[in-house]
């Protein structure tokens, strides 16, 4: 009897050490609801358009993704429809920690620098109003392409 519960005790405690999270995940990451038209302006405001466009966005600013002050960098379409659900955990990250991941399907020296990305570092001058809200217009305008099966022939045995 005693051993059972020391059996029972030891694979408890195994299922508790297992379920503990990393204390670096996201875990538990919430952040208030934000305003999707202030998000936009905050959007023009902090000039993401010199290097982004947003899916189904015009801004006022007729120097949209002309890159004029920076040449070389390529401008980062953001929005539209994506085969992963683009979660906020991901475009805060984006935002803050541009260097973390990379967007996809770029080539990789187009960009980012020595593992460094080109992205604009807000970090200094952005405020958490301003990070929430970009992150609600942002999220408004990604979708999730719906899955299509590969279209296999008829089997030929
Ligand atoms: C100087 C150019 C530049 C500016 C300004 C800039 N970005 Fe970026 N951004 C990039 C580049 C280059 C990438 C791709 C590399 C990467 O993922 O970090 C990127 C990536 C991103 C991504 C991830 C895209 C993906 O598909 O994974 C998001 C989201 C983003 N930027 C948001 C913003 C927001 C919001 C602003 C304004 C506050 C902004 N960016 C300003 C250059 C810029």
């Amino acid at each position: 009897m005693m051993k059972t519960i020391h059996i029972l005790f030891g694979v408890l405690l195994l299922g508790l050490i297992g379920c503990t999270p990393d204390p670096k995940s996201g875990k538990g990451f919430t952040l208030p609801e934000g305003d999707i038209t202030r998000g936009k302006s905050t959007f023009e405001q902090l000039n993401c358009q010199a290097c982004h466009t947003v899916a189904g966005v015009t801004f006022d600013d007729t120097e949209q993704s002309s890159n004029s002050d920076s040449t070389d960098l390529k401008v980062v379409a953001l929005g539209g429809e994506k085969m992963a659900v683009q979660t906020y955990g991901d475009l805060v990250t984006s935002i803050i920690n541009p260097s973390h991941r990379f967007a996809k399907g770029f080539d990789q020296a187009d960009i980012a620098s020595e593992g460094e990305s080109k992205m604009r570092n807000y970090n200094e001058v952005m405020t958490v109003q301003q990070l929430i809200d970009l992150v609600t217009f942002l999220e408004s305008h990604y979708s999730v392409k719906p899955y299509e099966p590969t279209p296999y022939g008829p089997y030929s045995f």
